[in-house]
């Protein structure tokens, strides 16, 4: 029988996918449970889609776990989802001589918790010389403070001399942000049904073809992400040409 997946024209696989991971509250609230739980069964699910991406080919999945303004949320909430990074990160670290993914958080780390910032460490490490996908948590991270970091380090060369600000190029500016090191995506999904970018990756978003999915994250599964990226697959990409 022929499935979603063989849809799929490999040759047109985006390199690189950004998924803004939403609807975890919604899923745990039409459950009458508490907003923890939906986090947690959203951390499950990235972690099947992560498989999903990585036997798929896709080089890059950039996810967006928390962002500068989550910390407005309430002290349980924001706690919840840091346990349950702690827990992801230390199960792969327990597990890492067996995984196959690459794994770095891009965001603003110094306001993490000292621990968290040290299982980071210890994972980019572990993780550096894994042959499959690459996944890219967004962690305290803003498309503006990404942008306004970047700008930082540029300015700092403009001032000891070393650049003059009209050659200041956008290549430059791209690799002075925290995803300088990958190239942009082609497909940014958001599940939920929201229809917004709520400071995802900005400036990296361009050239990007959107899919909003009305699937709750926790419900969303391998068979969606083959949807979405077939449907992504059947658009015209002209980058402003014709
Ligand atoms: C958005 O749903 C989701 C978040 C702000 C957190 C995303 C976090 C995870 C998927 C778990 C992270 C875990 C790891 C291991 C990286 P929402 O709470 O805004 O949902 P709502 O809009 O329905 O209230």
């Amino acid at each position: 029988m022929k499935t979603l997946r063989d849809e799929i024209d490999m040759e047109k696989l985006p390199v690189h996918i950004a998924i803004i991971m939403d609807g975890n509250g919604r899923w745990a609230k039409k459950r009458f449970l508490p907003r923890k739980f939906g986090h947690k069964a959203g951390a499950d699910t990235l972690e099947n889609i992560t498989k999903a991406a990585d036997k798929l080919g896709v080089k890059h999945l950039t996810v967006y776990a928390f962002s500068t303004e989550n910390w407005k949320r309430t002290e349980e909430e924001v706690k919840g989802i840091m346990d349950l990074l702690r827990s992801y990160l230390d199960r792969y670290i327990a597990k890492a001589d067996k995984e196959n993914i690459k794994i770095d958080i891009i965001g603003e780390k110094s306001r993490l918790d000292a621990d968290i910032q040290e299982k980071i460490k210890k994972i980019e490490i572990l993780s550096a010389d894994k042959p499959g996908l690459n996944l890219h948590i967004a962690l305290n991270y803003g498309g503006r403070d990404d942008i306004l970091r970047g700008i930082q380090k540029i300015a700092k060369k403009v001032e000891a001399g070393e650049l003059k600000a009209d050659d200041i190029t956008e290549e430059m500016i791209s690799e002075s942000l925290d995803t300088g090191f990958y190239p942009d995506p082609e497909l940014v999904i958001r599940t939920s049904g929201e229809e917004r970018i709520s400071n995802f990756l900005l400036w990296q978003i361009a050239y990007s073809e959107f899919v909003f999915n009305k699937k709750l994250w926790p419900d969303y599964t391998e068979e969606d992400l083959y949807e979405d990226i077939c449907y992504y697959q059947n658009r015209d990409r002209r980058f402003g040409g014709r």
